[in-house]
């Protein structure tokens, strides 16, 4: 190597980066979220207008994220230096690096929550209370959740510190058909519920009357939290991806099973719901609150339960791992630290981060900034603004400053692969997509509602 630097780490197989780049998208966003937001938004007819924004944003900025990392083999402050030398765009690797802390260090606390559950759910020591009760007073207290969020970013550790091939792709190959042989098994049971039809009817039939414009932003919104888009996790990601590895057929692959997860997600939790009569609307306490009231009533509940907390733990053990790594990669490159001084030093941050959103549903619940708890504000800022910024960024980068022809070799690996859509992806990255997630942006800072447009 010309730069001193140690030898780049890759992942090491195909089915490897899959895993990888899958299991940071599968997460608490597409088991707890999706299911939910598709209920409360008319089920079918949210669905439908989900999957066009998949395919449609989704999917191209996938594309453009794994493209633009393994072009530049860097992290995001280096890849954006070397594809546009002299110019400012560096500057969003700070607004990528700043995400990272700031959905890390929430989505730790509620990945605690669900690591509670598991041992209350092996005990049966749930199946006792008054749920929403149990939920609160977990949430509530001082010190429970926090050791709970420290021991997810402990387990991260231990997970990314080895590097990628031997740490990310190691365990998210074994985590991510885990994940999927556990998703299975609650299909099974949930659909031989009594009346598993009603279920499904609420999650796919499409009532186009329950759909409002509010709706439709936000299925643009949750694709790119659901599919990690917009903070530079699929450009770090892509800058280990060999060059053999086909990016395009990659992409399609990730948001295929991010879909699907997300649907199997649905397909457990409604039909259980329904037999059990409880409201599918409940929000954040749909699994908390809600799903121990279907476990409870069901035969064998407390093992399905169990399975059920593991599982959504799994899938967010491998979202936390690619929200450090994006850090990790960003100061052992730019500032020269070693991997493991890194990790520690990242993860040690989270840490101190965590602590006011652990506190935010009790010490601190009523010490609200703009009206909201620490938790609740970075939350906000977090999907609403950071996330959507990061994806006009990279819409605006790659259709406008190093432009598609100059990406096209890295897409195509240098003219071995046909590139069908070439024609489609430039109008989307150039026009479509900056559009479509300026109008987000609007939304989300609540500037249509200022104007009564919504
Ligand atoms: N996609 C994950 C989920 O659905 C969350 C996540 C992990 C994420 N890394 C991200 C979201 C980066 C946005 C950006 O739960």
């Amino acid at each position: 190597m010309s730069n001193n630097l140690p030898k780049r780490d890759s992942f090491g197989s195909k089915f490897g980066v899959i895993a990888a780049a899958a299991g940071s998208a599968v997460g608490l966003g597409n088991i707890w979220k999706f299911p939910y937001i598709t209920g409360e938004n008319g089920g079918g007819a949210f669905l439908i207008i989900y999957l066009v924004c998949i395919a449609l944003i989704g999917l191209p900025i996938m594309l453009s994220e794994f493209s633009l990392g393994r072009k530049a083999n860097l992290n995001v402050f280096g890849a954006f230096k070397k594809l546009a030398p002299g110019k400012s765009w560096y500057w969003s690797g700070v607004l990528f690096n700043t995400a990272a802390f700031t959905i890390m260090s929430y989505y730790a606390v509620v990945a605690g929550w669900i690591f509670a559950y598991i041992p209350r759910s092996i005990s049966g020591s749930l199946a006792g209370q008054d749920f929403s009760e149990a939920f609160k007073a977990l949430n509530s207290n001082t010190w429970e959740p926090l050791i709970w969020s420290f021991i997810v970013l402990g387990i991260t550790t231990f997970f990314i510190y080895s590097g990628i091939k031997k740490g990310i792709e190691r365990y998210t190959k074994i985590l991510m058909p885990l994940l999927l042989i556990l998703m299975i098994i609650l299909i099974v049971r949930s659909l031989t519920l009594p009346n598993a039809v009603d279920g499904l009817e609420f999650l796919f039939a499409p009532e186009w009357d329950k759909l409002t414009p509010s709706g439709v932003l936000e299925a643009l919104g949750h694709a790119f939290f659901s599919l990690s888009l917009g903070m530079g996790v699929m450009m770090t990601y892509g800058s280990y991806i060999k060059k053999s590895v086909n990016l395009q057929t990659m992409s399609l692959q990730v948001v295929i099973a991010d879909t699907m997860i997300a649907l199997m997600a649905g397909i457990i939790i409604f039909p259980a719901v329904f037999a059990y009569k409880l409201a599918p609307d409940s929000g954040p306490g749909l699994i908390f609150v809600t799903l121990p009231g279907v476990f409870k009533e069901m035969p064998g509940g407390m093992i399905f339960q169990t399975l059920f907390f593991s599982l959504l733990g799994i899938a967010a053990l491998t979202s936390t791992m690619s929200l450090v790594e994006v850090v990790v990669s960003s100061i052992t490159e730019q500032l020269k630290i070693a991997r493991k001084k890194a990790v520690f030093l990242v993860v040690g941050v989270m840490a101190l981060l965590v602590i006011p959103n652990s506190l935010s549903y009790g010490l601190l619940a009523d010490n609200k900034i703009f009206g909201k708890t620490v938790f609740g504000l970075l939350d906000f800022m977090a999907s609403n603004i950071f996330l959507p910024v990061g994806g006009l960024l990279i819409s605006l980068f790659v259709g406008w400053v190093i432009k598609v022809k100059n990406l096209k070799s890295e897409i195509t690996n240098n003219g071995k692969l046909p590139f069908k859509w070439h024609g489609i992806y430039k109008f989307i990255i150039k026009y479509i997509a900056p559009v479509a997630i300026f109008i987000i942006l609007l939304y989300a800072t609540k500037l249509l509602e200022t104007f009564g447009v919504l």
